[in-house]
């Protein structure tokens, strides 16, 4: 991690926001994804008395311009953004304090005997009570906690992701599958308590701009930088830079003394976040982000091999059962497509003939990256592309194989690359022939953690006009789609990236390409039930596994 890419300011005055809340402006390097830095609290937080009431009302429509949409897509947004409504927590009383939220350290889990008694064999299913406790020792009476639970067996590489079940009454189930013989141990996770979720859902709503972005306005000797993003404050004039296919939203503040037309490139700008008084202690590492819950009891059990005439695991598609799991560190999906292992040998052979068309976020890129890596005949060709910006393109002449990986369209989060590589990607899908030939894979999330739902709802709404599309004019083509997965959070990281928001995305992503003839990698799943901590970037033998599932997709079995 570069020095550089953590510099703390002092206070920073928002006139938007109540005086006595605390500010912080940290300067990310690059992908600030990628950055691990640190927020310090300039506050010393047991002098600082909190403001309780906000006057500060929902104002992110205000300054965010939508697009009006048709019937049948405001329709679909709606019935969207109800699907994904958490569950209200109680407003807490002031001044704020953590007592009376949720705590990891004071609760607990048990798992329930298998129902029907005995003991659990493959196939069935384990039963897991989450009891959840405020700091005070006395059990929560609502839901709304953001848990994960996961079953693992270090030994045997092998891993399940529970569903969690909110009662909304402070206790929660978590349901796994038992598909390995062996010992299983459970682990439950608080990634975030109830009460820090309100706090993430108003930042995107009141603070869609706390990470911001600059463009350089350029033309002979006079150059100016300004100020971009998607939803931009109307408090001085601005430039209208709407994609005008997909209406997609994008401004820059206007230059003083060049016209809109100067701009020349983008770049992330800063991040500054104005969080109220004590609203940073519900994002404590080691205290109330992403911990695990004890068990009360033991946390292991031991499975036995199937019984007679029972039915395998299965997992339909409807997000009910895992889509997969971990065994000897080999992802096998659950119902749908078996997922082969391919050496590179095999990957080279899969790949012959085709062009792989990438295009999303740094994690999409991943897959261009480990594919060069493997694939000796595959050389890069130099674009002269900023680095982790793309375009990039790699060819193998003598099996006619084209990869290209290309950043998908703004909100990026990223080093300065020029106006002209800014596209978004419908438009991109739009100008693809497509065919047997072509594989077309993207993911888009992971710049998208600081705005509205709506933002990324439409985003992904024009994609899918594009996908549709495509496989309307080439119904050959094979489409696969990268989800989000966990990250390692900090507080920086909770606030502009939080996995609450991934998971959401998550379930918009799924809705939204239902029903169309696309793929999944599901890499929310492929990241928690992996033994390697979470990461924004994967780590290899998960990305390996990714493109074990990718091309599985493109080289299904023959007659399976
Ligand atoms: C914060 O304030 C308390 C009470 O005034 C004081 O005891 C403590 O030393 C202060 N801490 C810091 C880091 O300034
Ligand atoms: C959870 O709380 C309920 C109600 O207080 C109690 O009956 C139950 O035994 C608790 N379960 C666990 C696993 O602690
Ligand atoms: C919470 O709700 C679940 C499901 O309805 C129930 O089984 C459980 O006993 C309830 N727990 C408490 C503490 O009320
Ligand atoms: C920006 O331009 C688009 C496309 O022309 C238009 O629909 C939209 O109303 C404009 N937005 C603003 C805030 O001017
Ligand atoms: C690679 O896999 C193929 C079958 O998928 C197999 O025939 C071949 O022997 C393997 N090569 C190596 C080096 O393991």
């Amino acid at each position: 991690m570069d020095t550089r890419a953590c510099i703390r300011r002092e206070y920073f005055a928002i006139f938007f926001f109540l005086a006595a809340a605390v500010s912080i402006i940290v300067l990310h390097n690059m992908e600030v994804l990628e950055t691990t830095c640190q927020i310090q609290h300039k506050v010393n937080s047991t002098t600082i008395i909190a403001p309780r009431v906000s006057t500060v009302p929902d104002v992110h429509r205000s300054f965010c311009t939508f697009q009006p949409l048709s019937p049948n897509d405001a329709l679909e947004e709606r019935l969207l953004l109800d699907s994904i409504a958490w569950p209200k927590t109680p407003v807490l009383p002031a001044p704020l304090s953590l007592e009376k939220t949720s705590d990891p350290a004071h609760s607990s889990f048990t798992i329930l005997p298998r129902r029907g008694g005995g003991q659990w064999h493959v196939g069935d299913q384990l039963e897991v009570k989450i009891n959840m406790s405020d700091f005070q020792g006395r059990p929560k009476k609502s839901g709304g906690d953001f848990l994960l639970a996961r079953l693992h067996n270090q030994k045997l590489g092998a891993g399940v992701v529970g569903q969690v079940v909110d009662h909304l009454n402070g206790s929660y189930s978590a349901v796994f599958s038992l598909p390995w013989e062996g010992d299983a141990q459970v682990e439950v996770t608080l990634v975030h308590p109830s009460e820090a979720v309100p706090v993430l859902n108003r930042l995107n709503g009141e603070q869609p701009d706390r990470i911001y972005f600059k463009s350089l306005f350029r033309s002979g000797s006079i150059s100016e930088t300004t100020i971009c993003n998607v939803c931009l404050r109307p408090t001085q004039p601005l430039c209208n830079y709407t994609d005008l296919r997909t209406g997609e939203p994008w401004f820059c503040y206007k230059p003083k003394k060049l016209s809109c037309d100067a701009r020349i490139n983008h770049a992330m700008g800063n991040y500054k976040q104005n969080l109220r008084a004590y609203e940073h202690k519900l994002f404590q590492r080691g205290v109330n982000l992403k911990v695990f819950i004890r068990a009360s009891g033991l946390n292991i059990v031991t499975i036995l091999p199937k019984m007679k005439g029972q039915s395998e695991v299965k997992s339909s598609s409807v997000k009910s059962g895992p889509s997969g799991y971990y065994y000897q560190g080999v992802w096998r999906a659950l119902g749908g497509t078996t997922v082969r292992q391919f050496n590179n040998s095999a990957i080279g052979q899969c790949l012959k003939g085709k062009v792989v068309y990438m295009y999303g976020d740094s994690t999409v890129r991943q897959f261009f990256e480990y594919l060069n890596a493997v694939l000796p005949g595959l050389k890069e060709f130099d674009l002269h592309s900023p680095k982790k910006a793309g375009p990039y393109i790699s060819l193998d002449y003598a099996n006619n194989i084209l990869l290209m990986s290309r950043f998908h369209g703004p909100p990026i989060r990223i080093v300065t690359v020029p106006t002209s590589e800014l596209r978004y990607v419908a438009n991109e899908i739009d100008g693809l022939v497509g065919g047997t030939n072509a594989v077309v894979l993207f993911g888009i999330w992971a710049h998208f953690g600081t705005f509205p739902m709506e933002i990324y709802i439409r985003r992904l709404q024009n994609i899918r006009r594009a996908v549709a599309r495509l496989l309307d004019r080439a119904p050959g083509t094979v489409v696969i789609i990268r989800t989000g997965n966990a990250k390692a959070l900090s507080l920086s990281v909770s606030l502009t990236n939080s996995d609450w928001y991934s998971l959401q995305c998550n379930k918009v992503l799924r809705a939204v390409f239902k029903g169309l003839n696309v793929h999944l990698i599901d890499a929310w799943e492929m990241v928690l039930a992996h033994q390697l901590p979470h990461n924004l970037h994967p780590p290899s033998p998960i990305i390996k596994n990714m493109i074990n599932v990718i091309l599985s997709y493109v080289c299904p079995q023959k007659g399976g």
